[in-house]
């Protein structure tokens, strides 16, 4: 026992280290930036995912009603069982709630457009939804694919650019009863899902993501269980799938490049730069001690969402995934992936602090998910992501705030900091809010509020916040956006 503590200590580094030099971090609060001169054309954007805005859609041409694997995972009852007893059993999304339409995402997306235009955006992310295109395996839903060619004019009609995601989260049943990622044979269900859609909508379409945060959609589903396939501590299945999904990705880019339209396609992945630091107690002359349970869960979640295996990956090739001392480690070398995105999609919303109670500092401030504002740690992730040498897109960026007092305070600060990594040459070539509208934060249900416009969950009517009036004035206002 003593022995394991010791290693655990040993892995969480060293308890007394020299503090930090916070002066970085309040600069972006305080600045006052009246115009910020993006590069011409710049993208400035909103993101959004169908199935978050939307849920399962009903096409009058189908009988049946999508099945995903989160179709699946919000039906699933949580067993808590100790000794044989149940002691209790809970929906996997907070308070039961079941997604339904959501925020009618469907039905309104093309009102939707007029929203992106009162905001003054020249760009959208948006998902398209695996499990709606084809709901069964080699069944395309013409309807489905209809939908998104209208969708992508309507936006070009508008000078809107489309950026779409190929895999947001969201699959068909099918394909998660065959094992979904954690099968390397099965990628190649992935690549002809992207090559039919690429068929479609390429000429239309130039930017193209293939895979939002590969690192979540293992640590949710294999280690935390927050989301499907509901697994926990599966520490070794979340880095096959994580590698798994890095291979897809530079599958897909290749097959994509080969195809029509595929040179003038800009191709990346997503990935959420997710570190998490243990809280650090000041103490004299100078000095801060780390917490040592926020070190060790600190440690522990960053081997989870293995933010520097993604890194070396995209950087070398090498998939080198080596979570704990006692689980067996994942070796793969993919010599093609430095090759294999033209762009990086920065996904960054914080830097989590860990400690036994708190989740930030005194003179931090919260959003409504357990984590602080941190625009100074986003002006860092893009410079440490600039190091793959390749255009970067803040493909999301944003904060739950029910209350809509501290919105203003993140878009601005967020924004200095971006602006601070483009006046000093990073080569960032847009930005897109998460989120158009209030939806469905997966295990969070309803309650986290990241629209800019918020949605009546009666009348699904939309209303531009405050605080997100603020967006449109730095789109519209600041600067002479392209
Ligand atoms: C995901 C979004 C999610 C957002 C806010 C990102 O991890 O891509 O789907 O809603 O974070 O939590």
């Amino acid at each position: 026992m003593g022995k394991l503590l010791l290693a655990l200590l040993l892995l969480s580094g060293s308890l007394f280290i020299e503090k930090d030099n916070p002066a970085q971090s309040s600069d972006f609060f305080s600045k006052k930036h009246t115009i910020l001169e993006f590069p011409e054309g710049f993208l400035k954007g909103v993101a959004r995912s169908f199935y978050q805005d939307g849920g399962h859609h009903t096409w009058p041409s189908r009988d049946k009603k999508t099945e995903s694997n989160w179709q699946w995972f919000e039906n699933q009852t949580i067993q808590c069982n100790a000794r044989g007893i149940s002691l209790y059993s809970r929906s996997p999304i907070k308070n039961g709630q079941m997604i339904n339409n959501a925020s009618d995402g469907w039905n309104k997306a093309f009102d939707d457009i007029e929203l992106l235009e009162q905001l003054g955006c020249n760009a959208q992310r948006f998902s398209v939804e695996w499990a709606e295109i084809e709901p069964e395996e080699g069944v395309f839903n013409a309807e489905a694919l209809e939908f998104y060619k209208r969708y992508c004019k309507a936006l070009h009609d508008k000078n809107i650019i489309p950026m779409i995601t190929l895999h947001h989260f969201v699959h068909s049943l099918w394909f998660e009863q065959k094992g979904g990622f954690t099968q390397e044979e099965n990628i190649v269900y992935f690549v002809q899902f992207a090559q039919r859609v690429f068929s479609e909508l390429g000429s239309q379409v130039r930017l193209w993501c293939t895979i939002n945060e590969p690192t979540v959609l293992g640590a949710c589903g294999y280690i935390l269980g927050l989301h499907p396939p509901a697994q926990v501590c599966k520490v070794y299945t979340a880095g096959l799938v994580l590698k798994n999904l890095l291979q897809a990705h530079v599958q897909v880019y290749h097959a994509l490049k080969q195809m029509p339209h595929g040179q003038d396609a800009q191709i990346g992945l997503v990935h959420q730069m997710l570190i998490f630091e243990p809280y650090k107690h000041e103490m004299p002359f100078g000095f801060q001690v780390q917490n040592p349970v926020g070190a060790l869960t600190a440690n522990a979640f960053n081997f989870s969402f293995a933010h520097d295996t993604v890194k070396q990956f995209l950087e070398t090739g090498i998939f080198n995934y080596k979570p704990l001392p006692l689980v067996a480690g994942i070796h793969h070398h993919m010599p093609k992936a430095p090759h294999s995105y033209d762009f990086i999609g920065l996904n960054f919303y914080s830097r989590v602090v860990i400690g036994m109670g708190p989740t930030h500092y005194p003179d931090q401030v919260m959003t409504d998910m357990d984590y602080a504002m941190r625009p100074a740690a986003l002006y860092e992730a893009i410079k440490e992501i600039a190091c793959l040498g390749v255009p970067i897109y803040i493909t999301e960026t944003g904060i739950a705030d029910a209350r809509d007092d501290r919105r203003e305070r993140f878009i601005k600060s967020y924004m200095n900091a971006i602006y601070q990594a483009v006046a000093e040459g990073v080569d960032v070539k847009g930005i897109f809010y998460w989120s158009l509208i209030d939806n469905y934060e997966w295990n969070d249900g309803f309650d986290m509020k990241f629209g800019l416009f918020s949605v009546d969950p009666d009348t699904k009517e939309r209303a531009l916040r405050k605080g997100g009036s603020v967006y449109r004035d730095y789109v519209k206002i600041r600067g002479d956006w392209a």
